[in-house]
């Protein structure tokens, strides 16, 4: 585990978009696990500048969904593939067959969907790095408070948290009501990628980053699951880190170990 605390946002932003581009060097043909919500936007902005100026090759990737509204199609402006299509793969100008997204529209065999999904991932050869955001309660992918650690992609009901942020971030202002159920990568999926970057920004998300990094190991705040993946790379802004006991020590470790293993 290693936890960068920088100044703000933007540098969050510049600094996850640095790791990923790392990583497209060192593999052009690399697998990502795309979160939607609002944290990631301005890191898949900086990679699509970056991309765009020459600076680095997007186009050998290979990207997955990370999660998906059940009853929104790519269409819905608040959809996951539809932010994602919008902020990421749109603006790289790559055939949409190396993006692998969740259809909200789905009906049908929804276990065999989800394992379908799964298979596709392994057939990728797994995600080199997995892009995460928190949730106000924890949650990782649409993984919420009490579901299993050991979960694969599964469809999932929305906890109340959930849907209280979104209805007011989201979907209140399209004047719509919020979709509460959801397909999502699993716990274990997450943690199967190779390396999982977590972005958390705002003073709203520094209770979860308290409870994840700091306390027990518990489905209840499924992003404690990340103590447990070997490459689990968290970048916060101050106010985020804002409730950590030991905010200084990471501070001084990360310059330390990021000297170490040229992060
Ligand atoms: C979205 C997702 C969610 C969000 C989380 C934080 O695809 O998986 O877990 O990452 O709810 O959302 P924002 O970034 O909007 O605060």
């Amino acid at each position: 585990m290693l936890i960068f605390i920088l100044p703000d946002a933007i540098a969050v932003s510049r600094k996850a978009a640095d790791l990923a581009a790392d990583l497209v060097r060192r593999k052009p043909s690399a697998v990502l696990g795309l979160a939607a919500g609002a944290t990631p936007l301005a890191m898949y902005g900086e990679l699509t500048r970056r991309h765009r100026d020459g600076e680095i090759d997007l186009s050998n990737v290979t990207a997955f969904g990370l999660d998906e509204y059940l009853t929104l199609g790519a269409d819905h402006p608040a959809s996951c593939a539809h932010t994602l299509r919008r902020h990421f793969i749109e603006p790289l100008g790559l055939p949409p067959a190396r993006f692998h997204l969740f259809d909200g529209l789905f009906q049908g065999d929804m276990a065999a969907y989800c394992t379908e999904y799964e298979a596709r991932i392994a057939q990728a050869g797994g995600l080199d790095l997995q892009i995460l955001g928190l949730g106000v309660n924890g949650h990782i992918g649409f993984n919420e408070p009490g579901c299993s650690l050991q979960g694969r992609t599964h469809p999932v009901c929305l906890r109340r948290t959930t849907l209280a942020t979104n209805l007011r971030t989201v979907f209140a202002p399209l004047g719509e009501q919020v979709p509460t159920t959801a397909v999502s990568m699993g716990v274990a999926t997450i943690l199967a990628a190779r390396r999982v970057l977590m972005l958390a920004t705002g003073g709203s998300k520094a209770d979860a980053v308290a409870w994840a990094l700091e306390g027990p190991l518990t489905a209840m705040v499924p992003a404690s699951a990340l103590q447990l993946h070997p490459d689990a790379i968290w970048l916060l802004d101050e106010a985020a880190a804002g409730r950590l006991a030991l905010k200084a020590d990471y501070m001084a470790e990360s310059a330390t170990l990021a000297a170490v293993l040229a992060l």
